[in-house]
Order: structure tokens, then sequence, then C-alpha cells
């Protein structure tokens, strides 16, 4: 999960490797380093430092490396194996200083692979997993760069995205790829390598993915992909379409603010070309999926982590009432362990913002060999998850920097609604059901817009409660993944401790803990469960626990029971989520800059979780 980026060319690598990690400094960031090769002769030069990129660029100022080298590796690291320190920090050199690498990913047996090293003679400056990369690269007698590290990767176990540079082969950087993403580029001509094409963006002007047990060798201005056993292999190549400003912050204090701000926009892009208004249903060519092949299926199993899970949850309510297909959620790392039951008439839904998320990908492949039908419904274009699946929706977001998922979020309810949209209506939903739900789901933007605009007055509510230790979020129905979801934005910025739970869970347990210090955030928009919300806050207030209330706007009864209201616009109750989330985002962000925290790189976090 860490950043990875590479340039070779005809410039000075230097600035386009830093400015490529800045650009991936949300993927993981508790040191960072570069690797310089340059000069005549040739040389290695490294420079590393703990925290995130600011540190690195001073320790490069202090100690200046070679202007003139026109190649390099970067790296940000997201520890797994040694705590971080500049010794930990990536790139790791061999003992002789001439070969760096920089790693993503975990070696399961790197304590074998060093035990066999050292007795050989060798010593480990670091405590971590990558540096027998170095090592093993070095022992190898092949003739060639590309076929040492073939070597020394035929003895690895475990996941790799990593690149490396040979002070003996100049300008020559060496990538290769299993579980952990790696694209490479070309462009002005350079070559160039990142973890995230978003790196690329404005500098590649073709890029291609590697897949797991690609090997890639990047000289100037080319690059050839041949595998672990050194054949050719083609990858295609394709324009690398993401804006460059798209990657930057755009005048927001932080990523997470210019995210949730384009919601409108993403859900837009999300929905475009595939709502049909006059047929009442949708078009997801992607899915490649016939009426046929959707009236075979039997059930639905939706899989995921984090955010992306509480948007299955929606998901799976929406497939069930839309179009009455059995469907369950299913913790990714659950499934891939547990043995569950998937037939060929399941469809399995992988929902990944990233597309790299470890468990996730596990879980596909783990669907893959029970024989059931894989979906994917990911935001980054090209991500594994999305290329293993080979069908799939894909969100449109644009680029998600912020670590605390928002318009992912808000785009996979769309996009697994369109879905529901289309199975219901090659089964159960009549046109007009049809017709009134794509009217419903078009309103998504228009309704997100009405609550940014509401952006100052939940920020004063935020004021009222920036101080609290300990929070709940209740909700029913399409609310109760939306509780969920809103309870881990305020945890995963503010660090607050929230709890988002079933509202008519509260009495059976953590009621016990309300008190006039514990602010619940109650979700009672219109519905079927607003009534009985109106009660699940009564037991609240009744323990003197504040409730901030986010309700449709003119509901009088909500105001005169709770303490503050965020008011969201009318709508169907399976859409109101997504007005719902978003006010739960402001708040969150709201109570986490007040808090001073750093919003778009939480402590302990990172964007994409590709280690298990
Ligand atoms: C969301 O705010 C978190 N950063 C995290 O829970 C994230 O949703 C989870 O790691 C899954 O990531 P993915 O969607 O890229 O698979
Ligand atoms: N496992 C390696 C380490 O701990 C790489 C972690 C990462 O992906 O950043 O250094």
């Amino acid at each position: 999960m860490c950043g990875i980026i590479g340039f070779t060319g005809g410039s000075p690598a230097l600035p386009f490797v830093l400015s490529g990690l800045r650009r991936m400094e949300y993927r993981g960031y508790d040191s960072a380093g570069v690797a310089l090769c340059g000069g005549s002769p040739a040389k290695i030069e490294i420079r590393r430092a703990v925290g995130n990129v600011s540190a690195l660029e001073a320790e490069v100022a202090a100690a200046p490396t070679d202007p003139a080298a026109t190649c390099g590796i970067g790296h940000t690291r997201w520890a797994t194996h040694g705590a971080p320190s500049v010794k930990n920090a990536h790139p790791h050199l061999s003992p002789d200083g001439r070969i760096a690498i920089v790693h993503n990913g975990i070696i399961d047996n790197y304590a074998e692979l060093r035990d066999r090293l050292a007795a050989q003679g060798h010593v480990f400056a670091s405590e971590t997993d990558s540096e027998v990369i170095a090592h093993l690269v070095a022992e190898s007698e092949a003739p060639t760069l590309a076929e040492r590290v073939m070597w020394a990767l035929s003895f690895v176990r475990g996941t790799y995205g990593i690149a490396v540079v040979s002070a003996d082969d100049p300008g020559m950087i060496v990538v290769a790829r299993k579980g952990s993403p790696i694209a490479v580029g070309t462009g002005g001509g350079a070559s160039m390598v990142a973890s995230d094409p978003a790196a690329l963006a404005g500098r590649a002007e073709s890029v291609a993915y590697l897949d797991d047990g690609d090997v890639a060798v990047l000289t100037p201005g080319a690059f050839e992909v041949r595998s672990l056993a050194n054949t050719p292999v083609s990858r295609p190549c394709s324009p690398l379409d993401i804006d460059p400003a798209s990657v930057e912050k755009g005048g927001y204090e932080h990523f997470m603010l210019k995210e949730i701000f384009e919601q409108p926009e993403a859900l837009r892009n999300c929905l475009r070309g595939r709502l049909l208004p006059d047929d009442g249903t949708a078009k997801l060519s992607g899915l490649r999926l016939g009426p046929r092949d959707i009236a075979s299926l039997s059930n639905i199993v939706v899989t995921a982590c984090g955010t992306s899970y509480y948007a299955g949850l929606h998901g799976v309510y929406a497939f069930e009432e839309f179009a009455g297909i059995p469907a369950r959620i299913e913790q990714a790392a659950e499934f891939r362990y547990r043995n569950p039951i998937v037939t060929p008439d399941t469809a399995l839904v992988s929902l990944s913002q990233s597309g790299e998320t470890a468990d996730t990908l596990a879980a596909v492949r783990e669907a893959k060999r029970k024989g059931a039908l894989v979906l994917s419904v990911c935001n980054a274009v090209g991500s594994t998850i999305a290329r293993e699946a080979g069908r799939g929706v894909y969100l449109h977001a644009g680029p998600e920097i912020g670590v605390a998922s928002t318009k992912a979020f808000v785009c996979q309810v769309a996009a697994l609604s369109m879905m529901a949209l289309l199975f219901g209506r090659t089964r159960r939903l009549s046109g007009t059901e049809g017709r009134a739900f794509v009217k419903a789901l078009a309103s998504a933007p228009d309704l997100v817009a009405a609550v940014l605009a509401r952006n100052d007055e939940i920020a004063r509510i935020a004021e009222k409660h920036a101080a609290v230790r300990d929070a709940f979020y209740i909700g029913r129905g399409y609310q109760h993944p939306a509780a969920l979801e809103g309870a881990l934005k305020l945890k995963e910025i503010s660090y607050v401790h929230a709890e988002g739970y079933h509202a008519a869970e509260l009495k059976h347990g953590p009621i016990a803990l309300l008190d006039e210090n514990v602010p619940v955030v109650a979700l009672v928009p219109q519905g079927p469960d607003r009534d009985k919300m109106l009660g699940n806050v009564q037991e609240c207030r009744a323990r003197k626990a504040p409730v901030i209330a986010i309700a449709t706007e003119g509901d009088a009864d909500v105001r005169s029971f709770t303490e503050d209201v965020i008011e969201v616009p009318p709508c169907p109750d399976f859409v109101a989520a997504i007005p719902v989330v978003v006010a739960e985002q402001l708040f969150a962000y709201h109570v986490a800059r007040l808090r001073g925290e750093p919003i778009d790189r939480p402590r302990n976090l990172a964007k994409s979780v590709t280690v298990e």
C-alpha cells in the first residue's frame, strides 16, 4: 500500500520522483526515500527520512544528490516489518551499495531467506522483509539485471511491487509485480513507473498495467514486459486519461473537502449514459450480462472492506427490494477463509475503490475458484480487482486522494442501485416502477448539492461537539449502513470513538453508554422507518444524550425532539442515504478540522490496504 515511483529519461530524475511521491503520499507515509543512479562512473545515491515527503525533501536539500542523475526511484512506506525509521525506510541497498530496491507488499518467507543469506555472510542493515530482495539480486550470477531480479524473485513468497536500479546498468529500471499494483508508462522521451497511475498524470502519454508475474525493463523512452520465466509478454498500452488537476487540491484546505464537494459531479459522471429514463432501466455494458444471464442468478454475495462494505450493505438491501434476488454481504477477509457457500449461479459483487485491497482481491479469487459469476465495482480503472473480475462497473468518480472515502462511497451506492434496477427490470420491476426509480436516482447530484449548501450550518453544529470523546450513530433500513459509514468517517479522521448501530439494537445493551456527554447522530429522513426512529430519538433524549438528527427538510416533529437538525431534501428512502452520508462526511470533516487532525492522512491508516 506504499507508493512506488520511478523515472528514467533525458532529464533529471529527482524532481519527477519527489513530485510523484507527493501525489502518492496518501497511500502510506510513515517514511520515504529516493535512490538516484548517475554520474561517471555511475553510482547509486540514496536519501531517506522518517515522516512524510516534506521530511525527505528537507533531507535531500541538506545533502543534495547528483542533480544530473537521470534515473531514479522513490518510495513512501507504510510499515509492515520494522518500525518507521531511517534504516527501515526504502530504498534498500545490496551489500556493495550498487543495487537499490523499493518494495510494496509483504514477503511471507523473508525470515527464512534472511537466515539463508546471513549464513552466507550477508549483513542486514534493516528489520524489513524487503531488504532481502536487494541481497538476493546481488547474489544472482545471471547476465542481465532483469534476469538477476527474476532469479531473486523465484525465491520470494508473498506479495510485491518492486523497482530496482543498478550502478552497473545506468538508465535502467527493472520492475515486477505480484499482488501489488504497478503501472509503467512513457512520455516525453522518458519511461516511468508508479504504484498508482495518478502519479503519472500529465507526465505519461500512455500506460500499461502489469499483471502478477510480469517483469518490465524500463530504459529512456521505452519498456519491455517479460514473464518471470523471461519470455516476452504483451501488455496493452492506453492513454492515461487522468486530469493532473484532479490529483491536486484545487484551492481546498484538504483533499477530503475537495472530494466531498466534487460529489455532485462525481455522481453525474457515474450515472452518465447509464440511466435510461424512457425504458426505466439502466445500461451497464461492462457487466456483459444479458437478460437470460441475470434471470439465471439465484443469489448475490457482495464482498468488500471498510467503507465499501457499508456501501455493499446498502446494495444488498437494494438487490432484495428491487431485484427480488436473495443477497448477503460478506466481509472480504471472512469470505476468503470461511469456505462460504457459492454456486455457479451466485453473482459475487466485489466492491473496492482502489481495486487493490488484498482481502477483497483474495475473495474475488476464492469466488472464481468456486465458479461464481464475479463482478467488480471499482473506481481505479485497470486495477487488479477490476481486471481479475473481467466484468463490472467503474465508478468514474475520479481519483480519490483523501484516505477517508467520500465520493467513492456515494458512487458505489449509485452503481449498486443501478445494478439493482437493471436486475429488477429483468425480473420483477415494472416500467412504471423503473421510471420512478430512474427519476429518483437521477436526482442524487442535486440532493448532494443541497446538503453541501448547508456546509456552514453543519460546521457550527460540529463546533458544539468537537470535544466529544464518544458518539453513536443510529439508523434503520438503508440508514443502517449510512449510520455505520458515518461513525467510521468520524472515527478515522477525528479519532473520536464513534459507533454505528442499528437503532433497534441500542436498547439491547449499548444504551447503557448514553449520557449527556455522548451525542447520538440519528438518521431520520422521511421513509418507512421515520416514526420508529423518532421513538429511538426519545430513548436517547431520556438518557440526556444530545441528539443530532439528520432529517428531511421541514420535519417539525424531529426539530421539536432534538437539539440540532441537519436537513436533507425529500427523496425516496433508497436514495436518502446519499445526502444523509454527505451530511455525515461534512460533520466528521469539521470535527476533525476543529481538532487540528491531519485529515487527508490520518494516523495509522493508508488509502489502499494491499496487505492482509
Ligand atoms: C474508508 O474511509 C477507509 N479508508 C477504508 O475503510 C476503505 O474503505 C477500505 O480500506 C476499502 O478500500 P477499497 O474500497 O479501496 O477496497
Ligand atoms: N513490507 C515492506 C516494509 O515493511 C513494505 C511495506 C509497504 O508496502 O510500504 O517495509
